[in-house]
């Protein structure tokens, strides 16, 4: 954790105070600001969930709002039609909007490009059009292997348009990574790129992208590729079933494509995340549910108005990308800030100046960053003006007070609410965060569950613990913005996710209840501080990682035999990752060993999962029954005082890995 504040830039006012409201001003603007819409949507439970179906365009209207004969299986907004691209695009095209900006990109050098909803609204026809031409169909999962270029939410969008659902794969993910998740997809489409910049160099992207597609079991039926480096490119040859994106588009310039009427219960898109097992999980969003639930959260919690400039900093290889950047904004008709590069390139100040130049709104990002920043120190936002800012918000990991009140200084100038919002892959959208227009904040503290979700923390036995006391979050009904399944692992989901606090032999809905995986506390005002995972997954700047993924990576490292992972304090990434190995006879343990390792987990899994600190050690600590005590990998990693090892069947083992972490 962050010690210092960087040269005293929080004054003991600050430090101490513990609660903070948004600002009569503020309020007076917000979206949401009548507390009584808590009473409301308790009340009128599932029904109130009609406010958040009410800000999208249907084609065919719903019968019923929720269906819930069949948990954990939920259907929401059942028997209606709509299309994802229409509500982003077309509706406001049609109502007058067509000359709004949709989207503002700007390059890591400096290059800008301006997408009205109309430009929009034109190229997503096109590629839709390309698309159909390449012979993708209504439900063929296509894979986007693409960085933050407008290429990607157009490719996304018409995805939805034709009724193809899209999967989207982080680039900073490997080859490996990208061939895992389309053959577990059975994905025969990719849209990529040839590369991208990063931090004033360009990086090959095709070259990963190629050894992905050789590593697709089903082979893959057409691939495209943008050109992004032009004269930077590394001149790869396109292969036999690669097209090039600007050539499909003159093809089709001009082209339309009707959007498909898709069911509200249709998959919009296919997001894979780590769980604990070394397989990623493929969450299913659908298109009725996921997509109001966008918007309604965009709308209630960012307070996004079409007027906006609103920025989400993420990357649209993860969910909060998806929710926050490209559907919810859009399908809110605002304006929606995309920049392709890291917040230190050219300088410190990269991102403050984007804030000023655009004259952004409301901005959105994670606490790794927020800790970034304030290590660099506040000298950089002050060269700004960040005077057009309304609103903050935050997500991805817990945020210490310290960052929240930093954040809320240096950059909100102690005039904009935060908002710091509990939400994972599978929820969709937010879950627990305080509503800005109405609930006083806390700094560390997520706040209370939205109006209509009933979030709550508990013991083993799923009874509510007491205020104070630490617990799991759990969530007991439904909501329209939850994942429907794992991709064609039903089984698996009901496992994952339910098992742990529901009668999985029951057809009553009051006996099942979702399991985050996440523990918690809550005070006595009902607000959540989230205490970080309870599974064997851990957030290195706010991206999940699975300690078994990286696990098989190490191990299948030539000269390894066992590996144990865990995730340890770090000052800036919330947490890293630190690895524990044993080799095989005769293997000399050093540096180069530890080299290969490294790559061996940016091979496997990307850059992201990369070790901080990479351990050899003889054996690992077990208990009698022969499991991994990763209790204790941790305080070593941490250098915390080590609980109770008399359970183990190897104590001196402890002390021995101790020494050599002393040592690094
Ligand atoms: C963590 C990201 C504390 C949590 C949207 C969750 C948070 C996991 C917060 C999901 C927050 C997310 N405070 N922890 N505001 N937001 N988390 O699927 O552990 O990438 O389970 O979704 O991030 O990560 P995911």
């Amino acid at each position: 954790m962050v010690e210092g504040d960087g040269d005293g830039e929080l004054e003991a006012r600050l430090v101490e105070q513990a609660e903070f409201e948004p600002s009569a001003e503020f309020v007076e603007q917000a979206n949401v600001s009548d507390p009584n819409i808590y009473d409301e949507f308790e009340e009128n439970w599932p029904e109130c969930w009609e406010q958040a179906a009410a800000m999208l365009d249907w084609d065919t209207p719903y019968d019923e709002v929720l269906d819930d004969s069949n948990p954990p299986f939920y259907k929401w907004f059942t028997g209606g039609k709509l299309n994802a691209s229409y509500n982003c695009l077309d509706r406001h095209v049609e109502n007058g909007d067509k000359n709004r900006v949709a989207i503002k990109w700007e390059g890591e050098h400096g290059t800008t490009r301006t997408y009205t909803y109309q430009d929009l609204y034109r190229e997503v026809n096109e590629f839709a059009a390309s698309l159909r031409d390449l012979g993708v169909e209504e439900d063929d999962v296509v894979t986007l292997y693409m960085p933050m270029i407008p290429e990607l939410p157009i490719a996304m969008l018409a995805c939805a348009r034709i009724g193809a659902p899209h999967s989207v794969v982080f680039a900073g993910f490997s080859a490996e990574a990208l061939a895992t998740r389309m053959n577990s997809a059975d994905s025969r489409f990719l849209v990529t790129c040839d590369g991208y910049y990063r931090r004033g160099d360009p990086l090959d992207h095709l070259d990963k992208a190629n050894e992905g597609l050789d590593g697709v079991d089903h082979g893959v039926d057409a691939a495209v590729v943008v050109d992004r480096l032009g004269d930077d490119g590394f001149g790869h040859e396109l292969r036999g079933t690669q097209h090039d994106w600007d050539s499909l588009l003159a093809e089709h310039g001009g082209e339309r494509v009707d959007p498909v009427q898709r069911d509200a219960e249709d998959m919009l898109f296919l997001m894979y995340t780590s769980g604990t097992t070394g397989q990623p999980k493929g969450v299913k969003h659908t298109t009725g549910g996921y997509l109001s639930y966008a918007a309604w959260t965009s709308h209630s919690v960012l307070d996004i108005k079409k007027e906006d400039t609103y920025w989400c900093a993420a990357d649209i290889g993860w969910i909060t990308g998806h929710s926050y950047i490209v559907y919810g904004p859009l399908a809110l008709g605002t304006t929606t800030v995309m920049y392709e590069g890291t917040p230190d390139y050219p300088n410190r100040a990269r991102l403050w100046k984007l804030v000023e130049k655009y004259s952004v709104d409301i901005f959105y990002t994670a606490p790794t960053a927020i800790r970034a920043f304030m290590k660099w120190g506040g000298q950089f936002p002050e060269k700004h003006d960040l005077s057009s800012l309304r609103l903050l918000g935050t997500v991805g990991e817990p945020i210490n007070p310290r960052a929240w009140k930093w954040y809320y200084k240096h950059i909100g100038d102690e005039e904009c609410p935060v908002v710091d919002t509990w939400w994972q892959t599978e929820t969709g959208g937010m879950m627990i965060t305080t509503l800005p227009g109405i609930g006083k904040m806390k700094p560390g503290s997520a706040g209370p569950p939205l109006p209509g979700v009933d979030a709550k923390v508990v013991d083993t036995s799923g009874k509510e613990v007491d205020a104070g006391r630490a617990g799991y979050l759990t969530v007991g009904k439904p909501w329209p913005g939850m994942l429907r399944t794992l991709y064609k692992n039903d089984e698996r989901f009901i496992q994952e996710y339910w098992r742990e606090y529901s009668d999985i032999d029951s057809d009553d809905p009051e006996d099942w209840v979702y399991f985050p995986e996440d523990g918690a506390k809550i005070d006595a005002d009902g607000y959540i501080t989230i205490l970080g995972r309870v599974d064997d997954v851990i957030n290195v700047s706010g991206h999940r990682l699975g300690t078994m993924e990286i696990e098989s990576a190490i191990v299948g490292v030539e000269g390894v035999a066992e590996a144990a992972v865990v995730g340890g304090d770090h000052e800036v990434k919330g947490e890293a990752v630190y690895a524990y190995v044993i080799t095989e006879e005769g293997q000399a343990e050093d540096d180069k060993m530890r080299e290969r390792i490294i790559k061996g987990v940016e091979d496997a899994i990307g850059p992201i999962a990369r070790p901080e600190q990479v351990l050899f050690t003889p054996e690992l600590p077990k208990t009698r029954s022969g499991k991994i005590m990763r209790r204790l990998l941790e305080e070593i990693a941490n250098g915390e005082e080590l609980g109770d090892t008399t359970t183990l069947r190897n104590p001196e083992i402890v002390e021995e890995i101790q020494r050599q972490a002393e040592a690094e």
